[in-house]
């Protein structure tokens, strides 16, 4: 791969991973970075960091962030939210609320405050916390609201009670580990330089603490510590987010030659994974001869890095493909191979989830068609194999502009339609994006004054009767030819 020092800079701190890459750390520690987030410490970001994951196609999704701050216009404002910052008393997202306006004595006139510095509005605090966990999901211990890899700590979820013994996995220090060390998590999962991808990957308490949970409230220590047990039941704790049904399925595609294209627990190379191989097993469980079936694995959690489309036009269906890992797999039941395979879920930020059958799905590809009456607004795209459901990637459906009547009598014109977009008042259209523009028949512009501006119908007052009109609003544009009656 050749790039620029800003790209590898870029790449050292967040690994945009290409496709076809050869992993170097087997064995570990530190593990490969094929599944999930970096293991590293996000806290200090710039605005080109964040546009790296928010605009990268294989990992969030390229260019929704105006279109995912605009699905938000006369949605209630988020209480608390990851962007504070006076709201002047609004209830719902109005466009002044993120495009206040600031007197600027040099030119004694109004701008626009910064919009595209991300941080000028959402918040980290450097070297303690990262913008994601900072929000109101986070505190709330709704991980899930973003992550895939684990169990819902919110939702109960078998944790065993049974004595622990020397095959329990401790989180570190284990006392009586197997040969090599085996038999705790940092057996794997442990500061060290990832060869693959030059990141230096941190311990798992860099990882954890540096999300800055726990950070000014004692309380969320909680969320992965419980100080009162003994050292051997320990991992306990940690099981509330990594049980043993999400421990049990979490698997990449090992490049074993007799199944390289999809992924078999127990006959796969060891090291990719919790439960690809006997050695894995023993990784954890710190002792050889354990068997290869691990209880409750099956289905191996799917992870998606990357959407085709970044957004979608609302009334109009739309073919998208996702990328990433484990969308199938093989597993051995009692009566031979089968192959479990996946649903698309499609959460909008309120309603009721969608869910849609993928027409084509391989191991690490899908294509899905999504249906015309999804509504306009931001969406989280998740892929779920039985009972268990991906990290969330962002889909953008937004609305159509459309001109579907105009009338005019005498200079007043009225236009109905859809996806004006109900701005302001204060704002007037003016500098917003937003606006109307029309011509007389021979193409030559005419002055109107916009009297109306809801999301569904415009009324304007023209110097003489127009016949083309064009309107813009933050969805695009609609030119409509006038019928005169
Ligand atoms: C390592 C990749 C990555 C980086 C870097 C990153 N983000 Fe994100 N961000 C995500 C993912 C993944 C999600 C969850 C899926 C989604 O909503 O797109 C997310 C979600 C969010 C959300 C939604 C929070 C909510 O309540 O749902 C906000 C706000 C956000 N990011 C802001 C930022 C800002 C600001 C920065 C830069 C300081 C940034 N992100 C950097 C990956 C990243
Ligand atoms: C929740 C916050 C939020 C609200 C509400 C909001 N905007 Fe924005 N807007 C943004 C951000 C953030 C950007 C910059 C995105 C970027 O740089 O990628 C932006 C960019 C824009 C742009 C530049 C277009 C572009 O593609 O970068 C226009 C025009 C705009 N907004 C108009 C409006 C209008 C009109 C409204 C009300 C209908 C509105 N905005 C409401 C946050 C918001
Ligand atoms: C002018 C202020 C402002 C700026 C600049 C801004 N945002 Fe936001 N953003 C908001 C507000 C307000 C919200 C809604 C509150 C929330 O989600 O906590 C929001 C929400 C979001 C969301 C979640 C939207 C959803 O799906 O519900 C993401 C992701 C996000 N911002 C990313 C970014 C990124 C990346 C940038 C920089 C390119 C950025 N924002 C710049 C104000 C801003
Ligand atoms: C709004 C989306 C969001 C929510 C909610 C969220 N995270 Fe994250 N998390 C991310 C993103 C994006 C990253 C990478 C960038 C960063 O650290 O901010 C991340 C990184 C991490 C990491 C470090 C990366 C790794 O692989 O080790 C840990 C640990 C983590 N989160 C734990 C949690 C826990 C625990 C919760 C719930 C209490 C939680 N997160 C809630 C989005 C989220
Ligand atoms: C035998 C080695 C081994 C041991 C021991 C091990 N893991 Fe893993 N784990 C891996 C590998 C390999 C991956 C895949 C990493 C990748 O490619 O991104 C992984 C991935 C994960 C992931 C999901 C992806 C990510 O990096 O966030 C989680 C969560 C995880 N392990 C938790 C644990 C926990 C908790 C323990 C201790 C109970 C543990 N692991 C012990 C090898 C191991
Ligand atoms: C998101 C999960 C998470 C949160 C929240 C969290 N920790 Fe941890 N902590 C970990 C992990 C993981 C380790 C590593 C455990 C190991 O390897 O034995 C750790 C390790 C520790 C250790 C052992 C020393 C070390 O650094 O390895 C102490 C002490 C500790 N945490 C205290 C706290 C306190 C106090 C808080 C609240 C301010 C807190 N933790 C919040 C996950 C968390
Ligand atoms: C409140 C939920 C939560 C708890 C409790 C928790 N973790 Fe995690 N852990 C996460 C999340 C989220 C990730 C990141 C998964 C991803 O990549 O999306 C993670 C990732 C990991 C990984 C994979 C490597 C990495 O950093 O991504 C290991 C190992 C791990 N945790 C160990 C522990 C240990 C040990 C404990 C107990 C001390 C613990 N965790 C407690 C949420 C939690
Ligand atoms: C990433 C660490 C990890 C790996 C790898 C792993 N396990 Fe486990 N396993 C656990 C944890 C944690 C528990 C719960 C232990 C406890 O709380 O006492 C568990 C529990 C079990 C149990 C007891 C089941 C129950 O219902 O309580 C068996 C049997 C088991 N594992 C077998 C296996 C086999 C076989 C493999 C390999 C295919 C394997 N494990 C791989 C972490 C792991």
């Amino acid at each position: 791969m050749v790039g620029s020092k800003k790209q590898y800079l870029l790449a050292a701190l967040l690994v945009v991973v290409p496709a076809v890459i050869s992993w170097a750390n087997v064995p570990p520690p530190p593990v490969n970075q094929i599944l999930g987030i970096p293991d590293a410490s996000f806290n200090n970001l710039t605005e080109p960091d964040c546009r790296v994951c928010h605009q990268n196609p294989n990992i969030v999704n390229p260019g929704t962030i105006p279109d995912r701050h605009h699905l938000l216009v006369n949605k209630p404002l988020q209480v608390p939210n990851s962007a504070p910052f006076d709201q002047s008393g609004d209830t719902t997202y109005q466009c002044l609320s993120c495009h206040q306006q600031v007197w600027n004595p040099a030119t004694s006139s109004y701008v626009f405050n910064t919009y595209r510095d991300c941080l000028f509005c959402h918040t980290q605090i450097a070297n303690e916390a990262s913008v994601h966990h900072l929000t109101a999901k986070a505190k709330a211990e709704n991980c899930k609201a973003c992550h895939g890899f684990i169990d819902d700590p919110l939702v109960p979820h078998y944790i065993p009670t049974y004595a622990p013994s020397l095959v329990t996995p401790w989180p570190s220090s284990k006392p009586n580990p197997g040969p090599n060390g085996e038999g705790e998590c940092t057996f794997c999962h442990d500061a060290g330089l990832n060869t693959a991808t030059g990141l230096n990957v941190l311990s798992n308490s860099g990882t954890h603490h540096s999300t800055g949970l726990g950070l000014g409230n004692n309380a969320e220590c909680l969320f992965c510590h419980d100080f009162s047990l003994p050292n051997d039941q320990k991992i306990r704790a940690c099981e509330k987010c990594h049980g043993v049904a999400s421990l049990h399925n979490i698997q990449a595609n090992s490049p074993n030659s007799a199944n390289a294209t999809t992924i078999v627990p127990g006959k796969e190379d060891a090291y990719y994974g919790h439960i690809g191989n006997n050695v894995d097993c023993n990784g954890c469980h710190g002792f050889a001869g354990m068997s290869a079936a691990a209880p409750a694995s099956g289905p191996v959690m799917p992870d998606v890095s990357g959407l085709s489309v970044a957004k979608v036009t609302a009334g109009t269906t739309a073919v998208i493909t996702a990328k990433g890992t484990a969308f199938t797999n093989v597993v051995t039941g009692p009566a031979g191979d089968i192959v479990l395979t996946s649903k698309v879920v499609l959460t909008p930020l309120d309603g009721t989830p969608v869910e849609l059958v993928p027409t084509v799905i391989t191991a690490d590809s899908l294509t899905v068609t999504l249906p015309s009456t999804l509504k306009a607004g931001n969406y989280d795209f998740r892929v779920v194999k039985v009972d268990k459901a991906s990290n969330a990637v962002h889909l953008s459906v937004v609305p159509a502009i459309k001109n579907t009547s105009i009338v005019s009598s005498g200079k007043n014109i009225t236009i109905k339609g859809t996806g004006y977009s109900d701005i302001n008042s204060d704002l007037n259209a003016l500098n917003s994006g937003s606006g109307l523009v029309a011509v007389d028949s021979r193409g030559k512009k005419v002055a109107c004054t916009v009297t109306g501006w809801s999301d569904t119908q415009i009324t304007a007052t023209c110097q003489v009767s127009p016949s083309i009109v064009t309107v813009t609003s933050i969805w695009g544009k609609a030119t409509t030819k006038i019928r005169k009656r």
